[in-house]
């Protein structure tokens, strides 16, 4: 949520802000806007819309410096409208700041600092912060920071510049990400990576409470205590074409067909054939670790939710360790129970949203040892978890999650196997498993050969303008049918319903009639035949059926008006593959109904405000 970049050092700020800005679109897109030090103290230019709108206004009135700060909105408080577009500045406009996160005491700091005479220009907690920095008191403007944040309750990642100390950029973070990009003779600050690749591979991840003070020649990190913070300087391992369309009309249509690639990346050195299982060191978990672990509790939000779901019947199968899978946002507010030997798997691709890191939290607190499959690397629940598994699946752009939830149940299943080896599942068993995941990339590549066909489907469905659809399955693919229900959702903006293909006679089914398409994620496995006397009852009402199932699989012919045949695999990984067609007729649709598929109304990638 909200994009925040800055810049100090000796070319012009204004190109590499906004070039930067691009990349941070997926964090929000309501509005978008600049400050720099310029030769008559800090010039703001800002708007509502897309940072391309930003670059035009840009264009018609030039902003130079050689350092300046940038931001990209989602909104919370306040309408997206130009004049809460960030940065946001003091009464005098000497001070200018971007903020990503929510300042929960806004209110009350509003009614203070108006009593002291401040004038506030904006609907925004943000601008709280501005006027608290402006009427703080210290040497420099870290120390006026400081002494601002003071007063407040919230989360953020900000940067600050001030008029009267040109070249500086004070940075603190409280609960949202940020990063520092460190160059030769510049200096960057960013919410994540990728707005700064193209400049520096090097960077410092900062951690809650950290303050930090760039120039063009040095920075520093402290303490609220203005204690000097080490902190390492790590290399960003991605390369820059993982974050550049390529040729490809949009990120999510390049990260769907990328997953042959990503999947590949997930497995990489983590199978061991002959012994049956996986390796995964960054776990901590030893094998006596491993046995002492009584039960797993999956927190995550979304579609992390959907593949934890699939994890579930995975570890349960495999391992026979009892699994609950709850929402972040429940059960961070939830009773936790403190149960001896619960391991608390959090999932989360960006690694920043704050249910999910708030649920880890509160579990720790608890008393359970916290694990986190992540795939954004030094993201802050990768960071904060007692170990974990990498998607390596590089950098998902489109807000619509899709390569992040295969790779996601790859990983669970990788956990799958590791658990099982102290559980006593057999050899073979765990053998058969660790192959039948290896084949895995050539299936998804299989899958995707579909795509031609699927293209044809989502035609016919936008020319018979169905406005509803239903999506079912069971047992391991019932999160499937929510998954594929959740794409067409956000991205086509289409009602869509994700049910277990049995309770839809108890309730939807009187939903169905000639106009309502429903797909049925029926892969061959044992509740096939169930699945397709479901189909039966959805044909004897005149619904029209969509059957995602399995290469060979000839029953469906008679019911299903279109079918879509994946390759077989073990049961408990086809989601893997089911979930595939689904991506692209979501994918599809939304481009036929010309919507916005990178970025969907309303929505925003990386969601770090509860
Ligand atoms: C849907 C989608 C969201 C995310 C959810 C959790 O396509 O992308 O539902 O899955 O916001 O995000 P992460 O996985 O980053 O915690």
């Amino acid at each position: 949520m909200c994009g925040v970049i800055g810049y100090t050092g000796r070319r012009q700020a204004g190109p590499m802000l906004v070039s930067g800005l691009r990349r941070l679109e997926y964090r929000g897109y309501d509005s978008a806007g600049i400050a720099a030090h310029t030769a008559d103290g800090i010039a703001v230019r800002k708007l509502a819309g897309r940072v391309g709108g930003l670059q035009g206004l840009l264009e018609r009135e030039p902003l130079a410096g050689t350092s300046g700060i940038a931001h990209t909105r989602w909104a919370t408080h306040g309408a997206p409208i130009a004049v809460n577009a960030h940065p946001h500045t003091d009464c005098t406009g000497r001070i200018a700041l971007v903020h990503n996160g929510i300042i929960e005491n806004a209110d009350a700091l509003r009614e203070l600092l108006q009593r002291d005479g401040h004038t506030f220009s904006t609907q925004t907690d943000t601008e709280t912060l501005t006027h608290l920095i402006e009427r703080a008191e210290g040497d420099n403007l870290e120390a006026r920071v400081v002494a601002a944040l003071e007063h407040v309750v919230g989360t953020y990642g900000i940067a600050v510049i001030s008029a009267d100390e040109p070249g500086k950029i004070v940075v603190a973070r409280q609960g949202s990400p940020l990063l520092l990009g460190i160059g030769d003779g510049e200096y960057f600050v960013a919410s994540d990576a990728s707005a700064i690749v193209e400049q520096t591979r090097s960077v410092v991840y900062l951690d809650d409470g950290d303050i930090a003070v760039l120039t063009p020649d040095r920075y520093h990190v402290m303490d609220r205590d203005a204690h000097v913070q080490l902190r390492e300087v790590d290399d960003v391992t991605w390369d820059l074409a993982a974050i550049e369309l390529n040729g490809y009309a949009h990120f999510m249509q390049k990260e769907i067909l990328e997953q042959p690639e990503t999947v590949r990346s997930t497995l990489r050195g983590r199978l061991m054939f002959e012994e049956g299982c996986a390796r995964l060191n960054g776990l901590n978990l030893t094998l006596a670790d491993c046995a002492d672990v009584r039960r797993l509790t999956i927190v995550a939000c979304g579609t992390s939710w959907h593949s934890g779901l699939v994890g579930r019947h995975i570890i349960e199968s495999l391992a026979g360790i009892p699994v609950t899978v709850e929402y972040a946002s429940e059960y961070r507010y939830g009773p936790q129970l403190r149960q001896p030997g619960t391991l608390t798997v959090a999932i989360s691709q960006s690694g920043e949203t704050a249910d999910t890191l708030e649920a880890m939290r509160a579990a720790r607190a608890a008393g359970s040892r916290v694990i986190g499959i992540v795939n954004v690397v030094g993201s802050t629940i990768a960071r904060e978890a007692d170990g974990g598994i990498y998607l390596h699946a590089g950098p998902e752009i489109g807000v619509a999650s899709t390569k992040a939830f295969t790779s996601q149940i790859v990983a669970l299943a990788l956990l799958g196997l590791y658990l099982s080896e102290s559980r006593g599942l057999a050899l073979e068993r765990r053998q058969d498993f660790a192959w039948r995941l290896a084949q895995l990339p050539a299936l998804v590549a299989r899958a995707l050969a579909l795509e031609p066909d699927i293209r044809v489907l989502a035609q016919s469905l936008v020319g018979q303008g169905a406005g509803n659809a239903l999506y079912l399955g069971r047992g391991v693919n019932f999160p499937v049918a929510l998954e594929g229900a959740l794409k067409l959702k956000e991205i086509s903006y289409l009602h869509a319903e994700g049910y277990p293909a049995a309770e839809m006679k108890h309730g939807p089914i009187a939903l169905i009639d000639e106009a309502m398409p429903v797909v049925f994620v029926a892969p061959h496995d044992e509740v096939y035949p169930k699945v397709l006397s479901n189909m039966e009852e959805v044909r004897a009402r005149g619904g029209k059926i969509i059957a995602i199932t399995t290469e060979g699989n000839g029953d469906v012919r008679r019911l299903a008006e279109h079918q879509l045949r994946v390759p077989a695999t073990a049961p408990l990984l086809s989601p893997i593959l089911t979930v595939i067609p689904l991506q692209l007729l979501a994918y599809h649709i939304a481009v036929l109904r010309g919507c916005d598929v990178d970025r969907p109304r309303n929505l925003a990638k990386s969601v770090t405000v509860e």
